[in-house]
């Protein structure tokens, strides 16, 4: 997905421009072999003394729904399941060939970083392609985790603090899964990407409440619900296909609560306040770009320059970034929903336009579609 700055614009996380790439590898994870990790909250805390429920009608129907929609990971999926990951990655080579024919191409030329991959190194670069995918849905859990527990503190309608608080315990089941089944049924997993880790931190640590749901609840949950449908339809491996089946069944709800607040909060910003939350978007859609170069994947495969891999894939045609693209399908429906797209002279639609994402604008919003993505009463 070839991102630009505009020349009018502002750079873009601090850089002159989006796709250089010693800026995107400057970033790297510096505590790999930390337990823990520090955030600076800088919210306040809200009481609301007002607790009229169903105030907000809509808040409130989501609230009763996800109290009758928990279900358990520990005896809801089949754990006895025996998981084959060569077999998943043979399943699914489609996604390794659209995702890298850059890289086909690369290991053509003669002295490339790639030109000793034959079969074996391309089958292994999948299974790790998929570990580390998994391990970074993980990680975005427990950041969806985090995420909306400081909701439950910092949003300052009682049908909200209800609604996030059941959000909070799905957000828990969520990472137990992704857990369970990277570290019993796969080898382990993979650190935090560092830039997941930098957008986790932005929108934790925002002291705006409403950037918290923007960060999380549109566009990480979002670009979460898209790709847990695609790796769903593409998965014949049963435990993992029923367990993302029960997580989107959350993650579509999840995405309507950011819909439904943001809509009603949005109408009382400022059109410099709206610029901030499109920026805002914006960044969140760079960065999470920059995690699917998958920098730590390369190194893991002993690739000693990975420099020309990330070139490679920020220059790729866009038949093969078809699967990125695919990702937006859910975030920008809803970013119009909310009003980001058109506002201050369409500066989004046109940012859109430049990653040609823009087409999915007429797909329905989450918040119209959530209850399409219950489980079915067998389960
Ligand atoms: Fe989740
Ligand atoms: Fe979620």
């Amino acid at each position: 997905m070839a991102i630009t700055n505009g020349s009018s614009d502002a750079d873009i996380l601090g850089r002159a421009d989006a796709n250089d790439v010693d800026s995107i590898l400057l970033l790297t994870n510096t505590e790999v072999n930390e337990t823990i990790a520090t955030v600076q909250n800088n919210a306040d805390t809200i009481f609301t003394w007002d607790y009229e429920k169903g105030a907000r009608p809509r808040l409130n129907k989501l609230y009763e729904k996800a109290k009758g929609a928990m279900w358990d990971g520990e005896k809801d999926l089949d754990w006895s399941t025996d998981v084959d990951l060569d077999l998943m990655v043979e399943q699914m080579a489609i996604v390794g060939e659209v995702q890298n024919k850059p890289m086909y191409e690369l290991a053509e030329v003669p002295g490339s970083p790639l030109a000793n991959f034959g079969d074996k190194e391309w089958h292994e670069l999948g299974r790790e392609s998929l570990v580390w995918q998994l391990s970074q849905f993980m990680h975005g859990e427990q950041g969806a985790l985090i995420a909306t527990a400081k909701i439950v503190e910092t949003v300052p309608w009682i049908d909200a603090k209800y609604y996030a608080s059941t959000q909070v315990m799905d957000e828990a089941r969520h990472v137990e899964v992704f857990a369970k089944y990277l570290d019993t049924k796969l080898e382990g997993h993979y650190p935090i990407n560092p830039h997941l880790r930098d957008l986790l931190d932005d929108v934790i640590g925002d002291s705006r409440w409403d950037m918290t749901y923007l960060g999380m609840q549109i566009m990480i949950e979002g670009l979460a619900l898209a790709a847990f449908g695609f790796l769903h339809m593409l998965t014949e491996e049963p435990l993992l296909k029923k367990l993302l089946r029960y997580v989107m069944s959350d993650e579509a709800r999840h995405v309507a609560f950011g819909v439904l607040s943001l809509q009603e909060y949005y109408q009382e910003l400022s059109l410099a306040e709206i610029r901030e939350r499109q920026e805002f978007a914006f960044e969140a859609a760079v960065r999470m770009r920059d995690r699917f170069l998958r920098q730590e994947v390369w190194h893991r495969m002993g690739v000693d320059d990975i420099r020309p891999i990330i070139r490679a894939q920020l220059d790729a045609p866009p038949e093969s970034l078809e699967f990125q693209r695919l990702l937006f399908s859910k975030i920008v429906p809803n970013l119009k929903k909310l009003g980001l797209i058109d506002a201050g002279e369409g500066w989004l639609r046109t940012k859109f336009e430049e990653i040609n994402v823009i087409e999915f604008e007429h797909m329905q919003s989450t918040d119209e579609e959530y209850a399409d993505f219950a489980l079915a009463e067998d389960g």
